[in-house]
């Protein structure tokens, strides 16, 4: 729950002049100030008593923490709201405190003014205790107060002003969009907001603003951008909460190169400003390559051990288990590790992953000579066995993980374990990016025989395989691409259909009737009868991002009041029931709340 390793971010001091009650920030109070006279606001954050009234207090502000010697005759207590005016006094030779950026000071003949007292806090306001998370969102305004959420809900207002700036420096202007729409077929389920004025009507809330900004195109805003509010009812995970914030961008008459040009411009512009300087320049993988190489389309390209395809090597093999269209293998991290009971674990978890079975082979050597060792080992013949050996460069000790199935299941299953057993192997203060191109355009066919986007159903098709999108759709590229950051996936974007015949031809292929676009989106079909530009876009996690950046694994811990994994907010006790007469306004009912559900 705490953080885990990640760049430092830089607590950035105002450089303005404080005003009202106080002329200086804490964390600016150093040694240059040897007997200057100082006023300070903040909490409480300890209070040592030294008996004749002599009191040491650390007070705390965000910029940070100063020690208060006083003759006081105020009682003060953990989060008691000061003010204090101290001369500032170099700490008595060995009672300095290295740990503090105030440190070898301390603020001596000091006057201390009550502003507010403070009931115990529920839990201690230093980073170093662990709390319960739920205590943690029960009082969140506390945990707030803690130094590490303030250093990373002050990351993320950093990365927000660098998005904002190199936007504004690549010419884009940034709009807002209604918050209060309309159902859109971008495959999240959306929020209602039901119409007091129009009974039996609703609103929905964006899951994002793609069709408004493709109609700010149609516009001709040509470069619109916003750090937008979206909205989506889907089960929450560690990266997914209801509420999350996108760079969302969109352009026109631009190509896939441009879009994602801009885009790197405001990602790295985000990593510099919270201290990262070095970052690698962007790579780009095709969709087929990362399925392949990394069982994902969001692979962690921190560590090696990619998969490797053996299908070849068992054309003709006795093993029934690897007679399969497609045979990959993996040599797995930390050999050592994988003791039998391991690796039966590992078959396990590869069937929980869907895989119909795991092979693995330790190799070892014998007589100078590299062999196999598994169950299964007295069925592999000689020449598959050296062939094998040789293709994946195992060694003595290593351990070779197989998975025969289709292609792309034998990479899903291999590429979990590849990331679950290599997850050690990967640098917290490594951040790769990786553009992540030629997605599929349809994901899959649903039961119905309709086709199931892969990205959304205005994604323009590859050019070169338009004539592919009735005889075999499943084979059509798309023109869309993924951002990636070790292993997670950032954001998304595509070059978009602009003309109203080719979108429907996809919805068509989609399932959606001529009849139902034109009930649900017809506002849109009809803005591109009206001259629409060929454009693009994209939109970007922040919350993703910044957590990343911080070194978080959860966005909760980079948003000010996220909702638990159930969808609550433990603070506002929402989501609550509501009046009778609230819900009469509205025009509705409600069925009783079942008692399994309280
Ligand atoms: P997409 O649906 O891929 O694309 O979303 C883009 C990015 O938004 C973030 N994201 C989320 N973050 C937190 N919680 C969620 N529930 C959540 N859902 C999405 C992810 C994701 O990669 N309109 C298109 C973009 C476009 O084509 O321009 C869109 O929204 O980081």
């Amino acid at each position: 729950m705490e953080s885990s390793s990640g760049p430092s971010v830089i607590t950035n001091y105002p450089t303005i002049e404080p005003r009202g009650l106080r002329d200086r920030y804490i964390g600016t109070i150093s040694e240059k100030d040897l007997g200057a006279s100082v006023t300070v606001c903040g909490w409480v954050s300890k209070v040592r008593e030294h008996g004749e009234h002599l009191v040491f207090i650390d007070v705390r502000d965000f910029s940070g923490i100063v020690q208060v010697v006083a003759h006081s005759s105020v009682e003060l207590r953990a989060e008691y709201v000061v003010r204090v005016k101290g001369k500032v006094t170099r700490r008595p030779e060995g009672t300095e405190n290295s740990s503090l950026d105030t440190g070898q000071v301390e603020l001596t003949d000091s006057e201390i003014e009550l502003l507010a007292q403070a009931d115990p806090p529920p839990f201690s306001l230093t980073d170093r205790v662990e709390v319960d998370e739920s205590t943690r969102l029960r009082f969140r305004y506390l945990d707030l107060r803690r130094e590490k959420m303030q250093s990373n809900l002050r990351a993320r207002a950093r990365i927000n002003s660098a998005i904002r700036a190199s936007m504004e420096r690549q010419g884009f202007t940034e709009l807002e969009t209604p918050l209060l729409w309309t159902p859109t077929p971008e495959g999240a389920r959306e929020f209602v907001v039901p119409s007091r004025l129009n009974h039996g009507s609703s609103y929905v809330l964006p899951q994002s603003p793609q069709i408004a900004k493709q109609l700010l195109m149609v516009s001709g805003f040509d470069r619109y951008y916003q750090i937008a509010r979206c909205l989506r009812d889907e089960d929450l995970r560690a990266d997914r909460q209801f509420e999350f914030t996108q760079l969302d961008l969109e352009a026109s008459f631009v190509s896939q190169d441009d879009v994602m040009e801009f885009i790197s411009d405001a990602v790295m512009g985000a990593s510099r400003a919270v201290g990262l300087e070095h970052v690698d320049p962007i790579g780009r993988i095709t969709w087929r390559d990362a399925i392949d190489l990394y069982g994902v389309d969001k692979p962690d390209m921190r560590f090696g051990h990619t998969l490797i395809d053996v299908t070849d090597i068992f054309a003709d093999t006795q093993v029934r288990a690897l007679s399969a269209p497609c045979v990959k293998a993996l040599v797995a991290p930390n050999p050592s590790e994988l003791t039998r009971s391991k690796l039966d674990g590992l078959v396990d978890r590869a069937k929980a992953l869907g895989a119909k079975g795991l092979l693995w082979l330790r190799v070892e050597s014998k007589d100078g000579e590299l062999t196999l060792d598994s169950p299964v080992a007295k069925f592999i013949s000689d020449a598959e066995s050296r062939e094998l050996i040789a293709k994946v460069g195992a060694k003595a000790g290593s351990v070779i993980l197989m998975v025969a199935d289709e292609w792309q299941s034998a990479c899903q299953v291999l590429g979990q374990l590849r990331l679950e057993l290599g997850r050690k192997l990967a640098d917290p203060n490594q951040f790769t990016y990786v553009w992540v191109v030629d997605f599929p355009l349809f994901e899959g066919m649903s039961e119905d025989g309709s086709l199931i986007s892969a990205h959304h159903p205005f994604t323009m098709p590859n050019q070169d395989d338009f004539d592919k999108l009735e005889s075999d759709p499943l084979s059509v590229r798309s023109q869309s691409y993924d951002l990636v950051l070790n292993g997670w996936e950032l954001g998304s974007g595509s070059i978009r259909i602009h003309r109203s015949d080719i979108q429907a031809r996809i919805f068509s292929l989609l399932g959606i009737s001529t009849e139902e676009a034109k009930n649900r989106f017809g506002f849109l079909l009809e803005a591109f009868r009206f001259g629409a530009p060929p454009h693009g876009g994209f939109a970007f996690g922040i919350d993703r991002l910044t957590a990343l950046l911080v070194g978080e694994d959860n966005i909760r811990e980079v948003i000010a009041f996220p909702k638990t994994q159930s969808g609550s907010d433990l603070m506002t006790g929402a989501p609550k029931p509501l009046e009778k007469s609230s819900w009469d306004l509205l025009g509705l009912s409600v069925k009783p709340v079942s008692k399994n559900q309280i």
